[in-house]
């Protein structure tokens, strides 16, 4: 079978999980070139796609200078990065799988999108819950008229304490100034996305959003609290805090590539005591989680109210206990409700026998991540990247530049509105 000719740019997390379910899973990929100036990620490539020493680069520019030797780009960069490191392939023609966020800003978006139209580029998104078979069913359900025309949909994103401390409180995105992202930007264009994606009849037309940095304060750390766990925070403090790096990262640790990256060293490589000591000293992760400096929201609810005057809610809150993602969605002649973490979702309808209604559960075997990251969106995301650019429709889930635009601009819009605190049109 023909095989994707691909160049990875940054060979992080993701870049590596999309190059994983290319290769590996779907092999429908062949990484032959790899840029990212970290000779720890080029080893990895290197030793897990097989990529030539000659074929990895510390620098775009020395990939560059070849010309244009793929078929195509997956850029997984850290968000600040995507425009320079996006603008530079699509200019020499490659297709280019980006991750989200795109950009931070509508003139960079217009700049991407308006690059890769003249150089007649695909691009797409990493938008990779439309691509769960969760949300996938629920959108073909819509468009089977099954609920009728939206009215309403409240979405929730609940992000678990781990994660909040691993990514958003004292990991690379704690700050919208360093990652370049804001929290709504940062973790919920995905969910933004999904409403724009599901009520697609009407564009948005007006937003408001509410919320802040009012939590993971230095007001709010517990009495007596130090400025690093394992250094100056008395033991009586640390055993009544829930982000105390003991419990947190050194006994559990639920996502181990992020907390040790810092240490230079593959996380599956690093020693308890290089723990310890990065912990003590240098490691973010080590600093008092109220105390970390962030400058990103803690918890922030939009609204949209969209041209046909159809509405929805998101919420957004980090901390939580049980994390997870849920949706109900009204329509005129159904609903929709369920948790992706529960792996089914129920649609409803009036019945006439009762007055009451009728439910249909749709239920969903991955819950454990058995078909990939993001229960199957991972993987769904690349089988349509390679799909297309091998020739083949796109699925309904299609993440398209054009068709992420608007979910990116509703972002932007949102965060403007809560600085503002006043509404904001689109
Ligand atoms: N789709 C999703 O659900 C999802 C989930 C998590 C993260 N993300 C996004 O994926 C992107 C990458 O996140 P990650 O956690 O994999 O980051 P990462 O830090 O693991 O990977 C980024 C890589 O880019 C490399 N890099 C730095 N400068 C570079 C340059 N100039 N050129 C090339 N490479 C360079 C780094 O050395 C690193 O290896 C971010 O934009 C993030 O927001 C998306």
């Amino acid at each position: 079978m023909e095989k994707l000719k691909v160049v990875l740019v940054g060979c992080g997390d993701r870049a590596c999980v999309y190059a994983e379910e290319g290769v590996h899973k779907l092999e429908q990929m062949e990484i032959v070139a790899a840029v990212d100036p970290d000779e720890v990620r080029l080893q990895y490539v290197r030793e897990h796609f097989g990529v030539a020493e000659a074929m990895c680069f510390r620098d775009q520019n020395q990939l560059l200078a070849r010309g244009k030797i793929a078929d195509c780009v997956i850029n997984g960069t850290m968000d600040k990065l995507h425009l320079q490191t996006a603008v530079p392939f699509l200019e020499q023609g490659y297709d280019m799988l980006l991750e989200k966020p795109l950009v931070n800003n509508k003139k960079d978006l217009l700049l991407l999108y308006d690059t890769a139209k003249a150089h007649g580029c695909k691009l797409m998104t990493c938008h990779v819950l439309r691509y769960t078979p969760f949300y996938r069913k629920i959108k073909e359900l819509i468009l089977g008229g099954e609920i009728g025309e939206i009215v309403n949909i409240c979405t929730d994103e609940r992000v678990g304490a781990f994660h909040s401390s691993v990514s958003y409180i004292r990991g690379k995105w704690k700050s919208e100034k360093e990652s370049g992202s804001s929290l709504l930007l940062a973790k919920c264009c995905h969910d933004i996305d999904l409403l724009c994606w599901l009520n697609a009849a009407a564009p948005p037309a007006q937003v408001f959003s509410y919320g802040g940095r009012d939590f993971f304060i230095p007001e709010k750390a517990p009495n007596g609290a130090g400025t690093r766990c394992l250094v100056d925070c008395p033991e009586d403090v640390r055993k009544q805090c829930i982000y105390d790096v003991q419990s947190m990262y050194l006994d559990n640790c639920l996502l181990p590539w992020y907390p040790w990256q810092c240490t230079g060293k593959d996380y599956h490589d690093v020693t308890m005591e290089e723990k310890i000591e990065s912990l003590k000293t240098y490691n973010p992760h080590g600093v008092c989680a109220y105390k970390a400096g962030g400058d990103i929201a803690d918890h922030q609810n939009v609204a949209i109210h969209f041209k046909n005057g159809s509405t929805a809610v998101h919420s957004l809150t980090l901390g939580c206990m049980k994390a997870g993602r849920s949706i109900f969605i009204s329509g005129t002649r159904g609903e929709i409700e369920g948790k992706v973490e529960d792996g089914f979702f129920c649609l409803r309808k009036y019945d006439r026998k009762t007055s009451t209604y009728t439910e249909q559960r749709f239920d969903f075997k991955d819950r454990k991540g058995e078909t990939g990251g993001h229960f199957g969106g991972d993987r769904g995301l690349v089988a349509d990247f390679c799909g297309i650019m091998l020739g083949s429709k796109p699925s309904v889930s299609y993440t398209s530049i054009e068709n992420s635009i608007t979910g990116h601009l509703l972002v932007y819009a949102a965060d403007e509105s809560m600085k503002s605190d006043s509404p904001v049109d689109l």
